[in-house]
Formats: structure tokens, sequence, C-alpha cells
């Protein structure tokens, strides 16, 4: 596994304020593409000859999942799970809601969760045991970023993408109070964008 590159900076013009917000590029979209088409091959070889269903973590891991199921050599069922264990804050709050639930049993199913990012691991050490509940034949995790340095929550994760220092990112499906999750690369938020936009009073 390698580390991240940090490379320049990048503006994504910040449309409520007029201001642009700068932001650092953790992962290139090159480099995103190529490390989910490595995780494919993987998770291709892994599953051979079956049929997984993959459980999309509603809203962040929509760019990874569909750039993963493209890259599949398998078919594969796709179901989504929303929790909520952030309430639009930097920093987890600690605690986990269900907002929704799969549409199908997954008994006796072969079950790859797939996640944006493992931050503290509260979110996915709550979703391994409700879905292990369940009976699954084998219940798997990708995540595609993972801040190992913020971990509370041990969870055993499959499928890492990529490490990444203990910094606020956005991109690639992840998302800062819900916006850039458009942008097709990981980058950075400063600080002072983050405490900015936090103490800008309506
Ligand atoms: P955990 O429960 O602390 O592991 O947090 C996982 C969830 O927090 C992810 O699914 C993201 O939605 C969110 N999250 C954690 N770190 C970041 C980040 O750097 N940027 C945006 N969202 C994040
Ligand atoms: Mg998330």
């Amino acid at each position: 596994m390698r580390g991240p590159v940090l490379q320049g900076t990048l503006k994504a013009g910040d449309g409520s304020t007029g201001r642009e917000v700068d932001t650092e590029v953790i992962l290139r979209r090159d480099e995103v593409e190529q490390r989910v088409r490595e995780l494919a091959a993987e998770i291709s070889k892994d599953y051979a000859g079956r049929r997984p269903l993959l459980v999309g973590l509603l809203k962040g891991s929509i760019l990874f999942l569909s750039d993963l199921v493209r890259n599949l050599t398998l078919d594969v069922e796709i179901d989504f799970i929303s929790i909520s264990s952030y309430e639009n804050r930097s920093t987890s709050s600690g605690s986990v809601r269900l907002l929704r639930d799969l549409d199908r049993d997954i008994y006796d199913r072969d079950v790859l969760v797939v996640e944006d990012i493992i931050d503290s691991g509260l979110s996915l050490s709550y979703i391994q045991k409700m879905l292990e509940a369940r009976g699954p034949r084998s219940l798997a995790i990708a995540a595609f970023l993972d801040k190992r340095a913020r971990r509370t929550n041990d969870v055993n994760v499959d499928y890492v993408g990529v490490r990444i220092p203990d910094r606020f990112v956005v991109g690639y499906g992840l998302d800062y109070q819900e916006r850039y999750r458009g942008l097709p690369h990981v980058a950075a938020l400063g600080v002072e964008d983050l405490a900015g936009e936090e103490g800008v009073a309506p």
C-alpha cells in the first residue's frame, strides 16, 4: 500500500459566498481511478464465481461504488443503507442512527459493504454488527479512504483504497456540509475554511 500524494493546490469556487476555497489535492483523479481498478481486480478475483451483494453507505459511497461495479468482472447486486453518525459536523458525534435499511434480506448472501472513508470506525462497526446479526454467508468491507490515526472503534476492513493523514477531505463522494461530493479527486479543506464556514452568521 502506498501513502498519500500531496501536490499543489486547487481552487474550488464557493458559489454561496463568492470567495474561493483553498483545497489541497490529496489524490488526483487518475490516482483515484487507478486505485479503484486495482481494488476491483482484487475483489473480482476473491469473489470469482459468486454474485455478491454490494451494500453502499449513502451518500458518500456512491462515486466509489459506481466506479467499482463498472470495473468488476462479476455480476453483482446493489443495495443501500443510510445512517447518520455525523450530524453535519467535521468530527464524529459518537452516535449512529439508521435512516434507511436494505430492501432485501441478506441471509446466506455474500455481502460487501462499500464505504467512502473509515475514520473513527464508529459507522462501520455499527453496520458490521447490524448486518452480521442477519446471517450473511460472508461479510466484508471495502473503504476507499482510511484515516487510521483516528480509529477508536476496532473494525476489520478487508479492502482499503488509500491511507490518508488526519485531514478533513472532500470529493469523490465525500462532502463538507453536503458540498464538493462531485469532485473527481480527493482534496483536503484548510482548517481556516472549515472554521470560516462554520463561523459565518446567517
Ligand atoms: P466514522 O464513523 O468516524 O468512521 O466516520 C465515517 C463517516 O464520517 C464517513 O462515512 C464520512 O461520511 C464521514 N467522514 C469521516 N471523515 C471525513 C472527511 O474527512 N470528510 C468527509 N466526511 C468524512
Ligand atoms: Mg459516509
